[in-house]
């Protein structure tokens, strides 16, 4: 029997688009002598579709079509088996079961940890990074705080909330030129470069933070890494085992990787691509294999492995480092805990082709939840039918 695989993609997010590219592309490589590809779509509204037709990229161009044709559901449990129900009309009515969901979704409020939880609660198994490192991989103040505790090299950098800054702004441009310009602002919790700048003096400081502030409360400034060379490593495990991808090296016309550079093609490096060519992420300019030494790679391999460790991350992951290209200092960026593409194209140049790749990702989250599931995580006791209420000592719940 085939396994029923919901790849839920989209959601409310900047990145809402890429994870169509990246989904779509998914789809038309995982194994379907294997796997049912049972599609599932949220809209930016957040409102869950599915149907076959979603697997075209041709239907995101026109939202009407999508929502006259596919069906609106949400995701339910009956028995031991999870469901989409449709929500339209007087009776909710199953239209297919699943066995486990494939999130492949970008950004804020799904990537991070949003839609693990969500999955996490209704108890189906699922692909990728749990809860918690779904959110550190997020917020690139938490896991820079993750990273330091476990020696793992992070650029110098200062962070501050929206009001703090708002209230006394120059404690914080204090600490800022500390760092040293230039400086790079991010809203920390962002993805895909959106709100970033890179500052170079001090005039154009209050700028940077102020469209930082538009996407996020949270904003975190860095030291700028000279002679920058971006280097970006896949991890593929669990909390156990891990294997590393073959590594890339990102280029980009200007001083920081852009939207553009990303998803729409850079004009530097052969590899060019466009959006509507449902490349995605696979048409970022790059070099693969990265042009670094053997002794620059060993340490990013090292450090990738440790940083899929320290975050408890699971499935597919791509650990982004910033290298100076002078020194040979290797700092760990950031993590992608859904990457764009899932970092496909390095994984082929050693040996694992997509199919692989998807096949390996659902085998994980398969053992990771019948392992979970092993362990204790409740267990019955009678303690509500001896609660006698809210009042009196008796009802006091003593934890
Ligand atoms: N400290 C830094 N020094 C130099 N360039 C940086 C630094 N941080 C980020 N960049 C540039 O900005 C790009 C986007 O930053 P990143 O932290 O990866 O954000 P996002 O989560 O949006 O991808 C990086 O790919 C790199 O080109
Ligand atoms: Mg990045």
């Amino acid at each position: 029997m085939k396994i029923k695989l919901g790849v839920i993609f989209g959601g409310e997010s900047v990145e809402h688009e890429v994870s169509v590219i990246s989904a779509v592309q998914a789809m038309e490589s995982i194994d379907e002598e294997r796997y049912d590809i049972i599609p599932i779509y949220i809209s930016k509204e957040r409102i869950w579709y599915t149907g076959a037709m979603l697997r075209d990229m041709d239907v995101y161009k026109n939202f009407d079509d999508l929502k006259r044709y596919a069906k609106e559901v949400v995701l339910t449990k009956k028995g031991d088996k999870y469901y989409l129900q449709s929500t339209k009309g007087m009776f909710r009515k199953d239209v297919t079961d699943i066995d486990i969901a494939f999130p492949i979704v970008h950004g804020n409020n799904v990537e991070d940890g949003s839609i693990q939880g969500y999955l996490e609660s209704t108890g189906i198994p699922y692909v990728g990074s749990h809860v918690l490192g779904a959110a550190l991989g997020q917020d690139k103040v938490l896991m820079k705080q993750v990273f330091e505790s476990n020696d793992i090299p992070v650029v110098p950098y200062t962070w501050f909330y929206d009001y703090e800054y708002e209230e006394n702004n120059s404690s914080i441009l204090d600490k800022i030129s500390k760092l040293k310009y230039p400086v790079v602002v991010k809203p920390a919790t962002l993805g895909s470069s959106v709100g970033i700048t890179y500052v170079k003096n001090d005039s154009d400081i209050k700028d940077a933070i102020k469209e930082a502030i538009k996407y996020d409360n949270k904003i975190v400034v860095e030291k700028a890494v000279s002679n920058l060379v971006e280097v970006n490593c896949s991890v593929l495990g669990n909390y156990k085992h891990q294997e590393c991808s073959a590594l890339e090296e990102v280029l980009s016309d200007n001083e920081l990787l852009t939207y553009a550079d990303k998803y729409i093609g850079g004009s530097k490096g052969k590899l060019k691509g466009r959006m509507n060519s449902s490349k995605g992420m696979a048409s970022t300019s790059r070099i693969i294999p990265a042009r670094i030494d053997k002794k620059v790679e060993e340490k990013i391999k090292d450090i990738s492995t440790r940083a899929f460790k320290a975050l408890n991350l699971s499935g597919v992951c791509r650990i982004d480092f910033l290298i100076d290209g002078k020194t040979k200092d290797v700092y760990i960026n950031e993590p992608n805990t859904i990457p764009g593409s899932l970092a496909f194209y390095l994984w082929e140049p050693v040996g694992k082709g997509y199919k692989e790749l998807l096949s390996d990702m659902i085998n994980i989250a398969i053992k990771d939840y019948k392992e979970k599931h092993k362990k204790t995580y409740s267990f019955d006791t009678n303690i509500l039918s001896n609660f006698n209420g809210l009042k009196g000592s008796k009802g006091k719940l003593k934890r």
